[in-house]
Parts: structure tokens; C-alpha cells; sequence
């Protein structure tokens, strides 16, 4: 079992395949090209397998794969075949806008849940934020994962003045949708122009949602990262992810590898040791990782 110095056991692996993405929020990358990682610094996808199943002899029984965007690797079927064949649950975080090129490998892989990113019901909207077009692509993937019986959360992060006032409308379309709606509070990531006044608090949103809905409390998992809510007779539910105003790292089970196969032990950690490295290196990794935790 993977316990660190807080004493919290790591059971949930979170993988990045990439950096790089194949859209450009404008609260996550510059518009322009910057430099991802090389390829060659890239995990392969035997080295990932190779790592998933040292931390699944460690103890890891949920490995989520994420990016940037996952799907835009060429080998993100490969992997995602591969990763299917361990005794964990695989999931994804995904833009979605390559998910129905996936149907058949995700079916294969026996994946039963995914996360999308979906900040804004609104066309227009989404041009804005994600600098692409692919606002229908998406909305259509999602209702392809429910038609293959895959659980959907979609991910809205909310920043005031941009789009808190569609908080009711996501909870509308809860109404008939059976997806879980996620509002995430706004954070600080390195030159994502983060200001504590674009920051919309869970507080708020649920105060928002209670303008126009009465909703009961969701029974919460110790590792959620949100407290969920239902509205009355909505096919979906919905939640508040509270990272800035209510941090829950003290129950946080997550460890994550960087696409260039560096272990991170949380999200805002600045300290990152290089696995990859060792790994090509023949040392044993598996002392290198308790070690380290
Ligand atoms: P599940 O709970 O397994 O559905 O996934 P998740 O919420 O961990 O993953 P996802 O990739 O969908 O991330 C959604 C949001 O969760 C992110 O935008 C973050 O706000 C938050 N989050 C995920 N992991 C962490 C973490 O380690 N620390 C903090 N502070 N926030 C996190
Ligand atoms: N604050 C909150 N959530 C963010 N995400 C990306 N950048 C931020 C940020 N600055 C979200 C994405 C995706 C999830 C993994 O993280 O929208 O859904
Ligand atoms: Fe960043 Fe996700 Fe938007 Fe891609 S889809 S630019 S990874 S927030």
C-alpha cells in the first residue's frame, strides 16, 4: 500500500499522456503555440503499462488518464487497451471532442465512466473560452457516452462575469439529461491570469442554484472532491467542487505522472521526481516511489 508522510493511502492514480491539447481555454494555455514536452521525453505506452502495474502491485485499484487532452495521442487506443487489461476502474478526463473515435476502444477497454470538460451551454460561448469550434462535437459525444451506458460528469469550471449566470442552466438541463454537472471553483495555475475576483465560491454557485431550485444533498465518497446535489425529479445530478475555498487535500487519494513520466504527489506540488528516468535507467522503481512518498 502506497501511505505518504500525512498518512494518506494512494489508491488512485491519475496518468497524463500529454501536455498538449487540441483546444486552447483561455484559463489554461496561451492562444499561440508554446513548448510542450518533446516526444521523445514522452512515456511510451510500454513504459506506461510498465508503470501502471508497478503501482497497481502498490495498490492502486482507479487510474484516471488526462492531459492536456489524452485522446490527441496516436497511440491513446494503444494505451487505453492496454491499461483496460489491468484489475483496476479506467477513466478519462477529456475535452470530448474526439470521443466518438474511441466508441469501439472504450467499449473494449470496459471503461463505465468519463469526465468532460463543458464550461458553457452557449455556442458563442464556447468559442471564447476553448478558442475552437467544436461546441456541437461535444455536446454530441456526451450523448453518445450515455447512449453506450458510460456515466458522464461534466466539468464546468465557473469564473465570475463569464458564466456563473448558467449555473441554472446546467441544472436545467440536469432536468432531463442524466449526467452529473460539476461546478469547479476557478484556481491559480502558473500564467492562467488567476485573480481572487474571478474566483466564484461553491457557497455562491449553490446560492445561485437556490434562486430557482430546491435540491436535496447527494451522500458523498471520503475522496470526492465535490459535494453533489440532487434536484427533485432531474434525470441528473449536480455538484460544488470546492478547491480555493474549502481545499480537501487532508482526504486527497490521488498521485499523478506527468505525460513525461514524472511522479507528483499533488496538483499544485512543485516538487516532481522523474520515474521515467529511472525506469529507462534500470533502478527499481518500485523502492524509488516508496521513497519518495
Ligand atoms: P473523479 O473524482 O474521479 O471523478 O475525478 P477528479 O475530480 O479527480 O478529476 P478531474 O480530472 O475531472 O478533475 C476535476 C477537477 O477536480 C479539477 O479541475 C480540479 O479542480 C479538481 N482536482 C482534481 N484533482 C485535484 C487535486 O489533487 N487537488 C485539487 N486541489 N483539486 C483537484
Ligand atoms: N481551475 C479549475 N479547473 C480547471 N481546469 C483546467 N484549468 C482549471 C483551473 N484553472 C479543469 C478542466 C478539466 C479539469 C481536469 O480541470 O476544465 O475539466
Ligand atoms: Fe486546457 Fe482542458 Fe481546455 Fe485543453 S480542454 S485547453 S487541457 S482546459
Amino acid at each position: 500500500m502506497l501511505i505518504d508522510q500525512y498518512n494518506r493511502v494512494h489508491n488512485y492514480l491519475r496518468i497524463s499522456l500529454t501536455d498538449n491539447c487540441n483546444f486552447r481555454c483561455f484559463y489554461c494555455m496561451p492562444e499561440e503555440e508554446y513548448s510542450f514536452s518533446p516526444p521523445a521525453s514522452l512515456m511510451q505506452p510500454s513504459e506506461i503499462e510498465k508503470l501502471a502495474k508497478v503501482f497497481v502491485d502498490l495498490g492502486v485499484n482507479k487510474i484516471r488518464l488526462t492531459g492536456g487532452e489524452p485522446l490527441i495521442r496516436k497511440d491513446a487506443a494503444q494505451i487505453i487497451s492496454a491499461l483496460g487489461k489491468l484489475p483496476v476502474t479506467l477513466t478519462l478526463t477529456t475535452n470530448g471532442v474526439r470521443l466518438h473515435e474511441f466508441k469501439d476502444t472504450l467499449e473494449q477497454a470496459g471503461i463505465g465512466s468519463v469526465n468532460i470538460s463543458l464550461d458553457t451551454l452557449q455556442a458563442d460561448k464556447f468559442q471564447l473560452i476553448t478558442r475552437r469550434n467544436s461546441f456541437y462535437t461535444v455536446k454530441n459525444n456526451i450523448e453518445l457516452m450515455l447512449k453506450m451506458g458510460v456515466h458522464v460528469k461534466v466539468n464546468a469550471v465557473i469564473m465570475a462575469g463569464l458564466n456563473e449566470d448558467e449555473i441554472v442552466d446546467f441544472i436545467e438541463w440536469t432536468k432531463y439529461m442524466p449526467v452529473h454537472v460539476r461546478f469547479i471553483e476557478f484556481m491559480p495555475f502558473s500564467g492562467n491570469k488567476w485573480t481572487s475576483n474571478k474566483v466564484f465560491t461553491w457557497q455562491q454557485m449553490l446560492e445561485k442554484a437556490s434562486t430557482v431550485y430546491s435540491f436535496l444533498p447527494l451522500k458523498n465518497d471520503q475522496h470526492d472532491t465535490s459535494k453533489g446535489y440532487i434536484v427533485p425529479g432531474h434525470a441528473g445530478t449536480f455538484s460544488v467542487i470546492s478547491t480555493m475555498s474549502a481545499p480537501f487535500c487532508d482526504s486527497c487519494n490521488r498521485i499523478r505522472i506527468t505525460a513525461d513520466g514524472k511522479l507528483k504527489n499533488c496538483l499544485f506540488a512543485k516538487d516532481e521526481t522523474d520515474l521515467l528516468t529511472a525506469m529507462r535507467n534500470g533502478e527499481d522503481v518500485i523502492d524509488f516511489i516508496k521513497k519518495i512518498l
